[in-house]
């Protein structure tokens, strides 16, 4: 498939777009200080912390928040266990399943969850972190994907 290209200059603070990109959906979210600061008190509750797992994202995004900006998240929206769709959850507070949530992706399919760089709480069945697309930012405002 071709590249897709998205401006995201319009992308508020704590929002998401979602497009489309070789079938699949791939989300673009411009993340808070608040969900940057906290991601590190994730890393113990995780199964892949560090992203070691060359398959989920391009070695540019193999750091704690899993992008090349750190503010700006790119994502394949697609649950790395069966593939349904998990849901936004960009709330810090404490969620029903969850009273140590700190915002992140809930999967209704099978109650997989990742956090907000969409690396997988440990004890779901999703078995890996949610796929980082090869991407690179063309100018300040636009992303191309793929
Ligand atoms: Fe997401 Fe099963 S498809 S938990």
């Amino acid at each position: 498939g071709a590249p897709v290209t998205e401006d995201i200059s319009k992308l508020e603070v704590g929002q998401r777009i979602v497009l489309q990109w070789r079938g699949q959906p791939v989300w673009i979210i411009r993340r808070t200080p608040e969900q940057l600061a906290a991601l590190p008190s994730q890393d113990g509750r995780l199964r892949d912390p560090k992203s070691d797992n060359p398959e989920q994202q391009p070695d540019y995004a193999k750091n704690e928040t899993r992008s090349i900006k750190p503010e700006i998240l790119v994502l394949v929206g697609t649950c790395t266990h069966l593939g349904c769709s998990p849901t936004f959850r960009p709330e810090l507070e404490p969620q029903p399943f969850d009273a140590e949530w700190k915002g992140g992706f809930y999967c209704p399919c099978h109650n997989s969850r990742f956090d907000l760089a969409g690396r997988v709480y440990q004890g779901v069945p999703a078995p890996t972190n949610l796929k980082v697309p090869p991407y690179r930012f063309l100018d300040d405002s636009r992303i191309e994907i793929g």
